[in-house]
């Protein structure tokens, strides 16, 4: 049984992982799995999006993916005890927008706020877990980010007054409008999916994100941080980016003797499972690196968990 610990919220936040889609940019690696499952270095895509809901201290979890595709989800995670979570699984049918995410999660959240995090986004950086308490810590309304990049038009983008205000959000806008993607990381109020209840799909077809974060600006209540560039926000939605952060996991990992998104070390740290625990799941993990790397947390705790960002 895994004990939830409350914050100080009215209402604690609950999140969601989307790992749907046809990952039809990866074929043929995706043909017999999701994208989301496909290995960053040593571990699967998942675990990233993952640990930044573990680092934002959210332990009650919603993941959404294709219903091929979740007894994967379900193998691979199972209840989410193992890393005191509690995981559960809903079906989206077919990719039709972001949004939808929120209508597919409205009973699980229970008019609960919530975190969304796609399952191929990842992130790292000094500061990252700062950025994340501060969102979480906003009960009203919606916090996004943005994040300079060189192609904006491949994702959201906000869109600044000459003053430096959020005057709006354009997705895959032709002419960027700045230089500032919105990553694919969003924090509701409870009021996000009777909100994405509103919208009418795009020319696309979709449920567009975009759109329900234009709701929260139009009504003055959309906070968007800005992250800096001493956080990494990686893409791997093609063969090249999907490689280029398994090497930057790598290189990062190699250099430092420590782990990125290793959710056993974030459940240890924020003390959701403990030695005892670690112990016994660490026998399951085979002859792997990655077992290797529990096995020395295990004997030296203190020496790992005071380089983890808590
Ligand atoms: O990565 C951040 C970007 O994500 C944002 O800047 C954009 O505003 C947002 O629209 C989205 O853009 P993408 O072009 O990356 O969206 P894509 O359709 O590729 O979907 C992102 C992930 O979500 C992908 O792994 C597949 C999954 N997905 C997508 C859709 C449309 C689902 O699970 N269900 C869906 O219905």
């Amino acid at each position: 049984m895994v004990k939830i610990l409350r914050g100080t919220m009215n209402k604690h936040r609950k999140g969601i992982l989307l790992a749907g889609g046809s990952g039809s940019r990866l074929y043929p690696l995706t043909v017999p799995t999701s994208k989301q499952l496909m290995p960053v270095y040593d571990k699967p895509l998942v675990y990233y999006p993952l640990s930044v809901l573990m680092l934002t201290g959210l332990q009650e979890i919603l993941l959404i993916s294709t219903p091929e595709d979740l007894p994967s989800y379900r193998k691979l995670l199972g209840d989410g005890s193992t890393w005191g979570l509690s995981i559960s699984y809903a079906e989206q049918p077919s990719p039709d927008g972001l949004a939808q995410a929120l209508l597919i999660a409205e009973d699980f959240l229970a008019g609960h706020p919530s975190c969304l995090i796609l399952g191929d986004n990842i992130f790292y950086g000094h500061d990252f877990t700062a950025c994340l308490s501060k969102a979480n810590e906003n009960e009203k309304g919606a916090t996004i980010f943005g994040y300079h990049v060189s192609n904006p038009s491949a994702y959201g983008v906000v869109e600044f007054s000459s003053d430096g205000k959020v005057i709006g959000l354009v997705e895959k806008p032709t002419q960027p409008v700045s230089e500032y993607a919105v990553p694919g990381l969003y924090f509701y109020d409870e009021r996000a999916p009777a909100l994405a209840g509103t919208l009418s799909p795009s020319s696309r077809g979709e449920l567009e994100i975009t759109d329900l974060n234009r709701c929260y600006l139009s009504e003055g209540s959309l906070q968007v941080e800005l992250i800096g560039r001493g956080t990494a926000w990686l893409d791997t939605g093609t063969h090249d980016s999907l490689l280029d952060a398994g090497n930057f996991i790598q290189l990062v990992e190699k250099r430092q003797g420590l782990k990125i998104a290793c959710l056993e070390e974030i459940a240890l740290a924020k003390g959701w499972i403990d030695k005892e625990q670690l112990t016994k799941h660490v026998s399951s993990l085979g002859q792997s690196s990655y077992r290797h790397y529990l096995e020395s947390l295990l004997q030296s705790p203190a020496h790992f968990l005071n380089q983890l960002p808590t």
